[in-house]
């Protein structure tokens, strides 16, 4: 068992003996290393995890102050994980200790707290968290004062989940099997199954929704037999396995799109069965529809394509985007939707057409001369060819910047010369 320190107070156990682990590339000894008070204390008061030249000045000099080899690496690692955490949990990823598995695996907060505003708007009180890795959504259902009952299978990750949320007393981390938990007072459930082999990095994507863990007919029953549930997937979840109760919500963050939540019970919004969610810099924009929308009509290409975000795409939210723009596709089975009028949408990027040619090196080139473009993106859609072979077949001559999309419509292959419409404004 561990050998008791304060952040640990708040774990748990089922009683299994703890042993060496490579989930996470973190083993028990390295654990116990870490959750020293003078293993912390080191950890708080390192200066910014620059880069690997400063790493080993800073390793000499934390071996010249005395401290052990083994403390030194498991304190940088954590300095390392650290600075990798920041694009998911800002600031506060200076106060959490990581796996590298658990940090990849982990909600960025900011989706997160969508997560949790789902339970709080549905009323309920007590979340339970089953399979809760390194602790971000339980932080999330935290943050809104919810009371969560944390568990996880990998008593290492409960342990650095206990440390992560041990500002919450409202939260208890238990290191046990989400099947073994009892859900009596329990209003809404959240899982967010392991779609990798054994939860390891670098490991096959598991394809077989009953080798997730928990397996998705686990997931399904459990949500199903409390008021309100959420189940997190990944974005490219085969569309087959939504169930007709629950609403499935595609989540981008920017252009990335970052899963698939699907929300049942009274976390199920009335009359809604698919919807699309863009969070930006400067706000949350969300597109919503009974089912999959009736893509739009095709008509020929206008002045202005636009590229809709891909969880519209996932979300078979097309048309919505379409209608909202007043446009149309170019072609009905390419997401491209095409306007006489621009206008700067969060649901779809923007470009103005310059030119049109054939898909041919020479006829683009001349084009893209004719427009001073030298640095080139090369986007593609519908069409069987590889940008990057296909760009080392263009001369380019100019300083500006440009965009080249290779298409077609209908059997007409086609290759627009185009500029970003969006590119100075921040959606
Ligand atoms: C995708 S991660 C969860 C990440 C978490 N939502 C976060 O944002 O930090 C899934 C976690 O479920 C745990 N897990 C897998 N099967 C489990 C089971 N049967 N019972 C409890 N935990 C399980 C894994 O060890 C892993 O840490």
């Amino acid at each position: 068992m561990f050998d008791s320190d304060a952040p640990l107070r708040g774990v748990r156990s089922s009683g299994e003996r703890l042993t060496t682990t490579t989930v996470g590339h973190m083993d028990a000894s390295e654990l116990t290393t870490l959750l020293t008070p003078e293993a912390l204390r080191l950890l708080r008061d390192l200066p910014p995890y620059e880069n690997e030249t400063d790493v080993l000045a800073l390793v000499s000099r934390l071996r010249k102050d005395g401290h052990a080899p083994g403390l030194v690496a498991t304190v940088l690692t954590q300095a390392r994980l650290r600075k990798k955490a920041a694009t998911k949990f800002g600031p506060f990823a200076q106060a959490m200790l990581f796996t590298q598995a658990g940090l990849e695996q982990a909600t960025r907060l900011e989706v997160a707290a969508q997560h949790a505003g789902r339970f709080a708007r549905a009323g309920c009180v007590h979340i339970a968290d089953l399979g809760c890795g390194l602790g971000a959504d339980s932080l999330a259902l935290a943050s809104l004062g919810l009371t969560v009952m944390a568990v996880e299978r990998d008593e290492i990750t409960a342990a650095l989940a206990a440390y992560n949320l041990s500002a919450f007393p409202d939260v208890t981390v238990s290191h046990g099997e989400a099947n073994g938990a009892h859900l009596d007072g329990i209003d809404g459930v959240f899982l967010d199954p392991a779609r990798r082999t054994a939860g390891h990095s670098n490991t096959k994507r598991q394809m077989n929704p009953d080798d997730w863990s928990p397996s998705l007919t686990f997931a399904l029953d459990t949500v199903r037999s409390v008021a309100a549930g959420g189940i997190k997937l990944g974005p490219g979840t085969d569309r087959e396995l939504i169930p007709g109760d629950a609403e499935a919500q595609w989540v981008a963050v920017g252009d990335d799109v970052v899963e698939m939540g699907l929300w049942f019970g009274r976390a199920k919004r009335e009359g809604i069965g698919r919807s699309a969610l863009i969070l930006t810099p400067t706000g949350h924009h969300e597109l919503v529809a009974p089912g999959d929308a009736p893509d739009a009509p095709v008509g020929a290409l206008a002045r202005y394509i636009y590229e809709p975000n891909g969880a519209v795409i996932r979300a078979h939210l097309i048309g919505e985007v379409a209608r909202r723009l007043g446009g149309h596709m170019i072609d009905e089975s390419i997401a491209y939707v095409s306007t006489e009028t621009p206008t700067l949408t969060p649901f779809a990027r923007g470009f103005e057409v310059l030119e049109t040619t054939a898909v041919d090196p020479k006829a683009i080139s001349r084009a893209l001369t004719t427009h001073d473009v030298g640095r080139v993106e090369i986007k593609k859609r519908g069409i069987d060819i590889d940008p990057a072979t296909f760009r080392k077949k263009l001369t380019l001559t100019g300083f500006g910047d440009g965009v080249v999309i290779l298409t077609r419509a209908g059997t007409k292959r086609l290759a627009l010369i185009a500029r970003r419409l969006d590119d100075r404004v921040e959606i």
